[in-house]
């Protein structure tokens, strides 16, 4: 662990006592840990010593040293070019989180500052390296998923995040985060479709594999500006009055719930910042596992939002 000396900013110099004290160790001042070891990622210390600032150096007054531990998060986001993805990268970013992308296209083409602040590496999940990707990593957060026939849909969505859990499992990783996808109260008949069923498979698997540290977002409609080569596509525009509505009436429609699908037409959509925020606070706070609905998205974003 490499200790870094911090002058506070009311001492001096001479207030600054090198002297043998009893240490304090802070492990709950910037995260609350309970469940993972520490020692099992990276971090760097910040110790310092101070004294009050009437208190001159030559004095034998008592000193308090504060030694904290500091993680610093280095994520890797599978399919981080794609719209969550993105918006998970530039996020992560944003909180001086280290973010390295995985994606067969690989860099974006269109312009960005947080772009250059991502490494991009090119890869399809089935013939990766791992070794090239997931050493140093504290999480994998994976937005891999997509459509197509029966077969390709169970392919993308399930097995291509039980390839990417097993091998994030094997480096040691700490914790995963998968986005998937609310059932919108679907018969069982329409449950079984390849899109859904290759995503009940990965959650359980980041379930089973990470029982005390795996995360499970279940968004329904995700909008915001969603990119398509050169073109911006503003799903917000349709996405962010749809959410104010349906949250205004959720009282009044909450006996439909129990309606087989009801939930297409009345699960609010979520923009996708919140999506990418609600990844960073299940990232930082060790507190957040399990499976997350729409709502539970919305308030583990509100946590990170400033
Ligand atoms: N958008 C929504 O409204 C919504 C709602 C609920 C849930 N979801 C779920 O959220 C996730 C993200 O959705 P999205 O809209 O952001 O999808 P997207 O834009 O299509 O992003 C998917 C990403 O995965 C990458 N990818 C696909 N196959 C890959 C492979 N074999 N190896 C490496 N990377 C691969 C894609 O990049 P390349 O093609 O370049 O590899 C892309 O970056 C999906 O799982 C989706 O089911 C989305």
């Amino acid at each position: 662990m490499a200790s870094v000396l911090v002058f506070p900013a009311t001492s001096t110099s001479a207030s600054f006592l090198l002297r043998p004290s009893l240490p304090i160790r802070f492990n709950s001042l910037f995260h609350n840990r309970s469940t993972i070891s520490l020692t099992q990622l990276p971090r760097f210390g910040v110790r310092c010593s101070y004294a009050e600032a009437s208190i001159n150096a030559d004095s034998n007054s008592a000193t308090i040293d504060v030694v904290a531990d500091v993680r610093s998060e280095r994520i890797v986001v599978l399919g981080g070019s794609g719209f969550v993805g993105s918006a998970i990268c530039k996020a992560a970013v944003s909180k001086g989180i280290e973010v390295v992308s995985v994606s067969r296209s690989g860099r974006p083409t269109y312009p960005g500052s947080w772009i250059d602040q991502v490494s991009w590496i090119p890869g399809d999940v089935f013939y990766l390296n791992w070794d090239e990707v997931l050493p140093g990593a504290t999480a994998v957060v994976s937005t891999i998923g997509g459509f197509g026939s029966e077969e390709q849909m169970l392919r993308i969505n399930g097995e291509a995040n039980v390839v990417a859990v097993n091998a994030a499992k094997d480096y040691g990783i700490p914790k995963f985060v998968f986005i998937s996808v609310h059932d919108y109260n679907l018969p069982s008949f329409l449950l079984s479709s390849g899109y859904f069923a290759g995503k009940r498979k990965a959650e359980s698997e980041v379930l089973s594999k990470y029982p005390n540290s795996g995360i499970v977002l279940r968004p329904g409609f995700i909008y915001g500006k969603r990119r398509v080569d050169s073109y911006e596509i503003p799903l917000d525009l349709v996405g962010e009055p749809l959410e104010r509505i349906l949250r205004s009436v959720e009282n009044f429609t909450k006996p439909l719930n129990s309606l087989p699908a009801s939930d297409l037409i009345l699960a609010p959509p979520v923009s996708v910042d919140d999506v990418a925020l609600a990844a960073i606070n299940s990232i930082t706070d060790d507190d957040f596992f399990g499976v997350y609905t729409i709502d539970q998205i919305k308030e583990a974003a509100k946590k990170v939002k400033v």
